[in-house]
Order: structure tokens, then sequence, then C-alpha cells
């Protein structure tokens, strides 16, 4: 059975990057289905580091096959810019790499729309979204008028179609009073740009999704890489502070165009610990030197933006939720080199809200932000963990720490990592 998926089961930034790239090997075919450059991938490969924004990791493997499908909005430059750091770098690019031709393009008016919209919502709280034009992009997409796909750009009438959508957006932005809204939008001058770069991006455009259905009924392998995490789901997240795409398991289907009937095995990824970027309630948030601590040892600065992440204790309400949510079979618990070295952690194991104890993960942004989190604190162990490669190589207390987890959310641990290298992974069993 062809389709394995990574999903990240909190805010985003789980170190997805790293458990695609181990698992690439065992896959024919890559794809990434969501998001665009509001993602940061990164790859750790012996003393290179790797930041990838929209290519899917599978690209650091020159057997693979990788794959942009139709539920991507791409930005042009920084994609090209990413081809070229990788090429420069010696990683092939070429007929390994297919971008759909569905997928929707974002341009500089995104851009422009995000930084003027971002500034709060009804309530007043910022999302803070990482300002690269996503949910205008995918406004644009579901609103349909003034929608630019990767395929639109290499027809004959594209240069039409920018200058009747530059007309309609100067008009949108000058509406907006904010200082983002004024851009000089010059048609011509889009048009002769973006035809550039249309022309670079061309080998590398196709009907992906005839390509995956073709490569799933032949039995291919297919690896699905997630992007942000289910928390972020923008149906099943903390709405409205979420991004703009499905981006818990299920957005694979609609987001890559194989339908759930090939997906076999779901592995959702969590750090040991919390993070968030941006806006939005984040129940174990430590706003204090204990999060300044998990920050510091986690390196929690973000890829795309360098913005610092909030951090905080694990949320195995949150999670066992997103691991249902996604279907999730086994968990992959990133980042135990960073609990390993404090003298004391918690982990979240139900909410209390009005009084009551819950254990479900509520629906509203309003109750979320109420809730108070229950937690069981476990003694540290205190140990460098990074050049431990079996279970057994753990301490005791490290082991019940996954063992909690994974009761917590229902699922095996299949995984635990280490550090981030390839070899600091270690596999349940072991
Ligand atoms: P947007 O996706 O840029 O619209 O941002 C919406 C929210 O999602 C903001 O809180 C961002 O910080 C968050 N977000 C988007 N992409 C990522 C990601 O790859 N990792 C973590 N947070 C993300």
């Amino acid at each position: 059975m062809p389709g394995t998926c990574v999903i990240g089961l909190q805010w985003g930034d789980e170190a997805k990057g790293k458990l695609v790239d181990l698992l690439t090997a065992q896959f024919d075919i890559v794809i990434r289905y969501q998001g665009g450059a509001n993602a940061g991938h990164t790859v750790v490969v012996s003393d290179q580091t790797y930041k990838l924004h929209h290519i899917p990791s599978g690209i650091l493997n020159p057997q693979v096959m990788n794959v942009v499908g139709p539920g991507v909005v791409l930005n042009p430059p920084t994609l090209l810019k990413e081809i070229d750091m990788l090429v420069e770098r010696g990683i092939k690019v070429s007929d390994n790499l297919m971008l759909s031709d569905r997928a929707h393009v974002v341009l500089p008016w995104h851009m422009a729309e995000d930084k003027a919209m971002n500034e709060g919502t009804a309530d007043g709280e910022n999302i803070g979204t990482t300002l690269r034009g996503i949910g205008p992009c995918y406004r644009d997409k579901v609103g349909r008028s003034y929608a630019v796909r990767l395929g639109d750009m290499l027809r004959p009438d594209f240069k039409q179609k920018i200058a009747r959508i530059v007309d309609a957006k100067r008009n949108i932005l000058s509406g907006l009073a904010h200082d983002g809204a004024n851009i000089d939008l010059d048609a011509t001058a889009i048009y002769d740009e973006y035809a550039t770069y249309a022309e670079r991006l061309r080998p590398f455009v196709g009907d992906t999704t005839a390509y995956l259905l073709d490569a799933a009924e032949a039995n291919q392998r297919l690896l699905f890489e997630g992007a942000q995490g289910a928390l972020l789901d923008v149906d099943h997240g903390t709405y409205p502070f979420v991004t703009s795409s499905n981006s818990s398991g299920v957005g694979i289907s609609s987001g890559s165009g194989v339908p759930a009937k090939w997906l076999n095995t779901v592995i959702g990824v969590a750090k040991a610990y919390s993070t968030r970027v941006g806006g939005g309630p984040f129940p174990t948030e430590q706003d204090n030197e204990q999060g300044q601590r998990i920050r510091d040892l986690g390196h929690e600065y973000g890829t795309t933006t360098g913005r610092p992440r909030r951090c905080g204790w694990f949320d195995a309400v949150a999670v066992r939720y997103t691991a249902r949510l996604s279907g999730v079979d086994s968990l992959s618990l990133m980042m135990m080199d960073v609990v390993s070295q404090l003298p004391e952690i918690k982990v979240c194991v139900a909410y209390e809200l009005d009084g009551k104890r819950i254990t479900h993960f509520p629906s509203h942004v309003d109750d979320l932000r109420r809730v108070q989190p229950v937690y069981e604190t476990m003694t540290g162990w205190m140990t460098d963990v990074t050049t431990a490669r079996k279970m057994s190589d753990l301490p005791g207390a490290a082991l019940q720490y996954i063992q909690r987890i994974s009761e917590l959310v229902g699922r095996p641990v299949g995984v635990v990592s280490v550090g981030p290298g390839r070899e600091q992974t270690i596999f349940a069993g072991t």
C-alpha cells in the first residue's frame, strides 16, 4: 500500500523535515501538499544544514521524486532562490522535481495585503502571520476572480490576466488604511518579472495529480510531507489563530489529489514540549524564565521569520486531539535532548474549564483562552542524551516520560529524536 504521511501535531516547527529526510530512502515520491513559503523545514545532513520552504525534504536524496501539489501556494522568486541554493550546494534539482500547474501563485499584492490586514482579528489580538502572503493567496484561490495558478503563468493571456488583476487590486489596496497597502503596482513590470520566473519554472511544471494517481495505482511508495502543524489547521485548529490551509491529516487528499484510500500510515510528529509562533491561545505557555530556558536550549527561533517562538510544556490534551484528527498510527517524539537538560518537567494531562476537569480540546478560542492546564510533574534526568542511539541508552526517567506521553496521547511512540542529525534518532524496540 503506497501512502505514508508525516503530520505535525502541535503548532508547527516539530522537526518534520528531519523525519521526512530519514524516511525518504524507503519511498519513491515525496509530496508537499499545503502551505507555502510560510513553512521552514530544516534538514541536517552531515555538517550541512538545508532550510527548505516549498521543496519537499526528499530533494536531498537523488533517487527520490519530489512533487509540489495543487494545495501549495508558490512564491516564484523564493522558490527559485531555493532551487538555486540547492544547485549551488551540489544537490540535484532537475527531473526529480515536479510542480503542480494547479498550484496557486503568491503575487506582490498578497504580501501587501498580508501586511495591511494582519493588524488584528475582530477581538484585537494579532494573528501574527509570517507575512508571506499566504492567507491572501488562499483567499483569492477560494474567491477565484483574482487568482493565478502556476499553469496560468505559462499561457498566452498571462499578461492580460495580470493587467486585469492589478487594476482590481489597486482599488482594493487603496481602501486599506495601512502603510503596508501603499505599494506601487505596475502591471507591466510585474508581468515582465513573473514571465521571467515562469520561463525558469517551466521545465518543472506539470499535472501532478495525474502523475500521483498513476503512481499510486502502480503501487509506488508515496510519502506526504505536512507543513505547519494540525493545531494551525484552518478548519480544526485554534481558529482564527491558524494558517489558511488544512495542515492536519485531513488536508492530504484535497491538497495532493490522492484519495484517502491510498493513505495507510500516518506518523504524528510532536516535540517533547510545545512551541508556537504568532498570536493565539497556548494553554501550557511558559512566558517566564522557564520558557526562556526551553527557547535557549531548543534554539527556538523561527526558520522563516527568525521570530522567537513561544515555549511551554507538552500539552497531551492538544496532541491527543490532533493525533485522533489526523488518524495517527505512531508518534515521533522530537527534541528529547532539550527536555533532558531540565531539572523538572511538566506534562499537561487535562484542562480545567469553569471548575470542571476536561480532556477534550475546546472548539472555541475563547474557551481555550480560559482553560487552566492540569499538570503532572516529573523529576528531570539531567543527562546528555545526544549520543543515545537505542531506547536502552536512555535513562529510566526519560523512558518513563516517553511512556507517559504515549499513554496520554493514546498512540505508541515509534521514534525518539535526540538531536538534529540523521544519526541522532532512536527507533522503538531498540
Ligand atoms: P500564515 O501561515 O503566514 O498566514 O500565519 C498564520 C499563523 O500560522 C501564524 O501564527 C504563523 O506564525 C503560523 N505559522 C505559519 N507557518 C508556520 C510554520 O511553518 N511554523 C510555525 N508556525 C507557522
